[in-house]
């Protein structure tokens, strides 16, 4: 299965040490490739690139400043001295367990213009900054493959009755933001595979399902009652489908939108 193996790459994965970002490092470094570990902290960086088993390195960066991804570049080309694999995993998501705003801050008619703003900022235009920057070096050896985090979210849209809690009081409602982003993620993917598509580039989203973590009991349970295959996902159940993008297995792929999600999109 040489086809999959990532020996001698080097990939970079950005929110690299949040909940599923943890799990793309590992299985591009169980694969073979050197990680360039980044996120906003770099003490939790610097961890997680310890722990891989391939040579790694922690580097801080947001992806919103154009002059620290130069610095992740050159960073990165002076400890490797290239680069093979981005993934775009940063992203700014409204979690149940992690709600961003009150009930009321979160109802459409109220919706704050900061807030669509920030979300747009890290999980748009952070990726288009970094695929930019660390894409274009890519482009100018004429190699490399970009994996873009979409979401479930970004095909259709967010089922509002999952935030009721078990007496059917709402607890929140998912933001226009986060969904507004990902379909502009999956467009993004597209517009770019079609660019990059003669210098070697090859450009795919990756869209996960619902991730099961800390949300309480009756989410899951709704959750996993929508969802064909009757549960939520485990963080590590995306290694398998980025191996595959990020390899010769995916070799004549580019432009898609590989959707993992136990079936959730296609009823
Ligand atoms: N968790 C899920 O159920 C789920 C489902 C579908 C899609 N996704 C997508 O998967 C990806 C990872 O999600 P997660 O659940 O691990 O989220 P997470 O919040 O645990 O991790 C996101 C990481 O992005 C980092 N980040 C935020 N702003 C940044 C910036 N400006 N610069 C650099 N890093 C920044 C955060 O520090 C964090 O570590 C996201 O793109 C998300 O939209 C997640």
């Amino acid at each position: 299965m040489e086809i999959f193996s990532l020996k001698g790459k080097v990939a970079i994965v950005t929110g690299a040490t949040g909940l599923i970002g943890q799990y793309h490092c590992k299985a591009l470094s169980e694969a073979g490739a050197n990680v360039v570990v980044t996120d906003m902290d770099i003490d939790k960086c610097t961890a997680l690139s310890e722990s891989m088993p391939t040579k790694s390195i922690g580097i801080a960066c947001d992806i919103t400043k154009k002059i620290e991804l130069y610095s992740l570049l050159s960073d990165t080309i002076s400890m490797f001295g290239k680069v093979d694999i981005l993934v775009n995993n940063a992203a700014i998501n409204d979690m149940v367990e992690i709600p961003l705003n009150s009930l009321d801050e979160s109802k459409f008619e109220n919706y704050s213009l900061d807030f669509f703003r920030k979300i747009i900022d890290v999980n748009v235009t952070g990726m288009f900054l970094t695929s930019q920057v660390i894409g274009s070096e890519m482009a100018e050896i004429k190699s490399g493959s970009i994996i873009n985090i979409a979401s479930t979210y970004g095909i259709v849209a967010p089922d509002q009755s999952l935030y009721l809690d078990r007496d059917g009081n709402r607890k929140m409602y998912k933001s226009p933001a986060y969904p507004t982003t990902k379909g502009a993620v999956i467009s993004f993917t597209k517009y770019l595979a079609a660019y990059w598509g003669k210098s070697g580039v090859r450009v795919n989203a990756l869209s996960p399902g619902g991730v099961e973590n800390r949300q309480d009991e009756f989410f899951i349970q709704k959750y996993s009652e929508r969802t064909p295959l009757g549960r939520m996902a485990q963080p590590d159940e995306y290694m398998g489908g980025l191996v595959f993008l990020a390899s010769d297995a995916s070799s004549y792929m580019t432009g898609a939108n590989l959707v993992i999600d136990g079936g959730w999109t296609i009823w």
